[in-house]
């Protein structure tokens, strides 16, 4: 498999970015509930630093994929796709795209106006160049607070129309972002 994408397949960096970043956004949505329904003290502490140190690993996948699309070729639509189905692919993509990076702007904002800096396993850590601010610090929590939920939404639509494309319409939407995926007849 080729390492960059071509016209009918996306190459092994993309597909590798994609399916990481997938798993990355489900445990993050996971931890951040989980410490949500917690009382304060060092367990609760310890969720929102993995937390934010798989983030910090996310951002850094998702910004790699946003500059690796924009130097590869993206494989066209299938042939016959209805142009209301083409267009709300890309609305989907796009706006997965945008609100992954609210969320990730949101919970960076939220930790570094606390008075923190972003962490990573341990390993550093990264101030950001904001004051510690109460009220700023609510805002965007309240904003981290709603926008996964964005998130969560689109990905829904995003899974239902890749089984929708398999399955039903029996095209090579899925195969193409896959492994080893045998394509529907
Ligand atoms: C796309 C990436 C991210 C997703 C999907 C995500 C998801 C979530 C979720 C679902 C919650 C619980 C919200 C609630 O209480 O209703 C949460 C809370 C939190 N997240 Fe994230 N998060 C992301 C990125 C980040 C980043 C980059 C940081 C900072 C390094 C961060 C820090 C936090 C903190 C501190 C909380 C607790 C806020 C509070 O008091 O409610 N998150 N996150
Ligand atoms: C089980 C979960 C998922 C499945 C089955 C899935 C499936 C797919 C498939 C089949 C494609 C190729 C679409 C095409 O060729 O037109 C694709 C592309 C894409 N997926 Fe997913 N996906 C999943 C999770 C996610 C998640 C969590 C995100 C969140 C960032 C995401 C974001 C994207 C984006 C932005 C594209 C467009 C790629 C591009 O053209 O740059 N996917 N996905």
């Amino acid at each position: 498999m080729a390492l960059r994408n071509t016209a009918t397949e996306f190459g092994s960096l993309a597909k590798a970015l994609h399916w990481l970043v997938a798993i990355g956004l489900f445990a993050l949505v996971y931890l951040g509930l989980l410490q949500a329904g917690m009382d304060r003290g060092p367990e609760k502490t310890e969720i929102r630093f993995i937390h934010g140190s798989i983030a910090m690993a996310v951002f850094s996948l998702m910004t790699l994929r946003i500059v690796w699309r924009f130097m590869n070729d993206v494989p066209t639509h299938p042939e016959g796709m209805a142009v209301w189905q083409r267009v709300s692919a890309s609305l989907v993509h796009w706006g997965l795209y945008i609100a992954v990076f609210v969320q990730l702007t949101s919970g960076g904002m939220t930790v570094a106006t606390g008075g923190k800096a972003l962490p990573f396993f341990g390993l550093f850590s990264v101030p950001l160049p904001v004051a510690e601010n109460r009220e700023n610090h609510e805002f965007w929590e309240e904003i981290h607070e709603f926008a996964w939920q964005i998130v969560a939404l689109l990905v829904v639509i995003h899974v239902l129309g890749a089984v929708y494309n398999h399955f039903i319409a029996k095209n090579d939407v899925l195969r193409r972002m896959t492994v080893g995926l045998r394509q529907q007849r």
